[in-house]
């Protein structure tokens, strides 16, 4: 059953107060795949999330199938009962399989076979017309269509003119610079224009307990997705413990406006928390 408490996504681009945690499952599926088994299982995992507090589920059906499958996506659409957002290369193969599913959201990513993860976001410049047709597509079946871009005003600009209703802005050189700096600034310059210019604001990509504070009181970005270091802290502490403690350094981070102290942090997955 499709939620429909939670649909943000009309394009007002109002500041949200609490700040919305969807969990991307991907990897407990590439653990799965390590083996080809049935187990851990993603779906189950989205169940344990949401019970944990999650306000969404993400997962990422890849061209290759590396980890997500196309029966995992059919589950999750069924039986997710906060939202489902689905994240998928522009392709007809992954448009009709939206089109079939009906998830709440679709958030469009850049692909390379040869990648490990998603490396930068999608290259609005390029072919906007058939971004700008997916996008038209997508919104005739009922979905919100929320484009993974760089923290770029350009970028954010071409999403508002191919008809997006959404950004995820990409927060990986954040990530890999925590603590302020130009990375910081150029999330907040970016949130701050795509706000205005009516788009809705996520933004997320190796993201942890530790990074996660300065981009939480960001106040334009109302949606995070993390995946990776969930499910990495989840081998120490278990799923729900990774989500509330996760959920916990947003709410902290939002209610204090970026008052982020190190020192009440976990420790990073792997350490004694
Ligand atoms: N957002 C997008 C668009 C992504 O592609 C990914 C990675 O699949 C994430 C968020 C989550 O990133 P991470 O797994 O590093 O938390």
């Amino acid at each position: 059953m499709r939620a429909t408490h939670d649909t943000p996504g009309d394009g007002s681009a109002r500041p949200a107060a609490r700040q919305r945690l969807y969990v991307n499952v991907d990897h407990v599926a590439t653990v799965r795949q390590a083996r080809r088994t049935d187990e851990p299982d993603p779906v189950a995992a989205a169940a344990l999330c949401e019970d944990a507090g999650a306000d969404g589920i993400t997962a990422h059906l890849r061209e290759d199938r590396r980890h997500i499958q196309d029966a995992d996506v059919e589950r999750l659409a069924r039986s997710v009962r906060t939202v489902l957002n689905l994240e998928s290369a522009c392709t007809d193969e992954m448009l009709a399989i939206a089109e079939r599913l009906r998830p709440h959201q679709v958030t469009l990513v850049p692909e390379r076979r040869e990648e490990i993860t998603t490396e930068g976001g999608l290259d609005v410049s390029r072919e906007p017309e058939r971004l700008a047709a997916a996008i038209a597509r997508l919104r005739r079946a009922d979905i919100r269509t929320s484009l993974f871009i760089d923290p770029n005003p350009d970028a954010v600009r071409r999403s508002r003119d191919v008809g997006a209703v959404a950004v995820e802005l990409h927060t990986g050189t954040y990530a890999h610079h925590p603590g302020g700096g130009p990375a910081l600034a150029a999330l907040r310059d970016a949130a701050r224009l795509a706000a205005s210019l009516g788009l809705a604001v996520h933004a997320g990509h190796g993201l942890t307990v530790r990074n996660v504070g300065p981009v939480s009181a960001i106040p334009e970005i109302e949606e995070l997705n993390i995946g990776h270091s969930i499910v990495s802290r989840a081998i120490f502490v278990g799923l729900a413990a990774a989500v509330r403690e996760i959920r916990d350094a947003m709410d902290q981070a939002r209610e204090t406006g970026g008052e982020w102290r190190a020192a009440r942090a976990v420790p990073p997955a792997g350490e004694v928390g």
